[in-house]
């Protein structure tokens, strides 16, 4: 009998890796020996990882040397990194700021510097076969310099370069971007949740950037993720993938949305705040970049759900 292989999920108790994990437990039990990361493995969201049968350990993306020891016999990888944390961390800690710094360059600097980090240690394990890095796209690049705020995509694409350019992973790396979130609207209502409307008629208003009829990929991570990077794992490399549960405007998802809350909703184009700036700004472009370029911002060589289900990859 050949001996199972061992993959190693970053973000095990996050959105992401643990929907990874979840979805092999329950489906390719048999494939894979499962090693999730985290920074706490006394946390309970560590201890529901390990009650699944996966093995925590320790490691920090901030730590080479952890990270080279999480991966020691590693077979396999999936892995993201976390921008929201820091950038909320400089906006509630300002101190952290050097001279001419925002949250977001913060957040920038160490989430590109983790990047490293985990190429390196993966560069450093021989056994290594396959990895998936959850990415997306840079706005600044796609759009030719229009929107240059949305550095939280920038730093992915940058580490996806990394990936890319690294030798010893040479035909090991495919990549994942992930679409919206599902889950957003409850998570971030503020951002992307429908509102009750003060006039008097009293219905829901989603009010977004997006003109409303441009398709955008939504995901349910938990239930779909899994299955995308099981299939990249087992198709050639140097792959990139679009990830999407399904392809809806906003118009779309808020009728449904409507519907299943037995409410009535109406969409509106929010205007432009010329005034925003930070975090609100970047939110801002991120809804203009994926009107005009879409979620991977027009790179040909991206593969979109369309080309998969047209050629039947998988
Ligand atoms: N919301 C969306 O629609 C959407 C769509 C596409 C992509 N994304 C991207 O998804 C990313 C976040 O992923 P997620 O939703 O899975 O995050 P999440 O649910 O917030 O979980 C973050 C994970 O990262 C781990 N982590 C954080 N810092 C770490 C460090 N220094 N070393 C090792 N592990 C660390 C945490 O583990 P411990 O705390 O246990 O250590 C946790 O498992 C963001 O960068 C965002 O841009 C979001």
């Amino acid at each position: 009998m050949s001996e199972k292989k061992v993959l190693v999920v970053l973000g095990a108790t996050g959105t992401q890796g643990g929907a990874v994990l979840r979805y092999l437990v329950r489906h390719e039990p048999n494939t894979f020996t499962l090693r999730g990361i985290t920074r706490n493995p006394a946390s309970q969201a560590s201890r529901d990882v390990q009650a699944l049968g996966v093995d925590v350990v320790k490691a920090d993306n901030d730590n080479l040397a952890s990270l080279k020891a999480a991966l020691s016999g590693a077979t396999h990888m999936f892995a993201n990194t976390d921008s929201n944390q820091h950038i909320f961390y400089a906006m509630k800690y300002p101190e952290v700021l050097g001279p001419g710094e925002t949250p977001l360059t913060y957040a920038r600097g160490i989430e590109m510097q983790q990047g490293r980090n985990i190429v390196e240690a993966l560069a450093a394990t021989e056994s290594l076969e396959r990895v998936v890095w959850s990415t997306l796209a840079s706005p600044a690049k796609w759009s030719e310099g229009k929107y240059v705020n949305v550095t939280m995509f920038d730093t992915k694409e940058a580490i996806a370069d990394l990936f890319w350019a690294e030798e010893k992973l040479k035909g090991k790396v495919s990549m994942v971007i992930v679409g919206f979130y599902l889950t957003n609207a409850l998570k971030m209502p503020e951002l992307q949740a429908p509102k009750k409307c003060q006039q008097p008629d009293g219905v829901f208003e989603l009010a977004l950037l997006s003109s409303g009829d441009v398709p955008y990929p939504h995901v349910d991570v938990d239930a779909d993720l899994g299955s995308w990077v099981s299939a990249l794992f087992q198709a050639e490399a140097g792959i990139t993938l679009v990830g999407a549960s399904e392809m809806l405007t906003w118009k779309e998802w808020l009728q449904l949305w409507a519907g299943r809350n037995g409410v009535q909703a109406r969409y509106r184009q929010a205007l432009i705040d010329e005034s925003a700036t930070g975090i609100m700004k970047a939110v801002q472009e991120e809804f203009q970049f994926v009107d005009e370029y879409g979620l991977a911002g027009g790179n040909p060589k991206v593969i979109h759900p369309a080309d998969v289900a047209a050629e039947q990859r998988y």
